[in-house]
């Protein structure tokens, strides 16, 4: 099972991102507080719908923003799977949404 492809919106550093992976093993480059962690992070959230960083799930949304969003398309075999995980600076709990779409 692997992430093939990640979506963040308003998600800490990002104002948007959308980054795809293989099967193998993926290599995040980038300087000193670029993100490299967050995008580990966002993974993080959307399997356990917790962060392992803080346990305010406000500090994920972007500052200055209203909400944040994390998408990922998660591949096993032929069965794929859509996750969608989001925060409102306003609601109590995030939302989440996870529907299989087959392969
Ligand atoms: N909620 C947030 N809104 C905007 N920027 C954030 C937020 N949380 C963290 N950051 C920024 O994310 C950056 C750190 O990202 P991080 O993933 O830890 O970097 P690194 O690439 O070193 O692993 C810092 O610049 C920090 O200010
Ligand atoms: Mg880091």
């Amino acid at each position: 099972m692997y992430i093939e492809e990640l979506q963040l919106r308003n998600y800490r550093n990002y104002q948007g991102l959308e980054a795809t992976f293989e099967n193998k093993v993926n290599v995040i480059l980038g300087e000193n507080a670029q993100g490299k962690t967050n995008v580990m992070e966002s993974i993080y959230v959307l399997a356990m719908a917790k962060s392992h960083r803080t346990s305010n799930d406000k500090d994920l949304i972007r500052w200055d923003e209203e909400y944040a969003k994390i998408e990922g398309r998660i591949k096993k075999t032929t069965d794929l799977c859509l996750c969608s995980l989001s925060f409102r600076k306003k609601a109590r709990r995030l939302k989440s949404i996870i529907s299989n779409s087959g392969s």
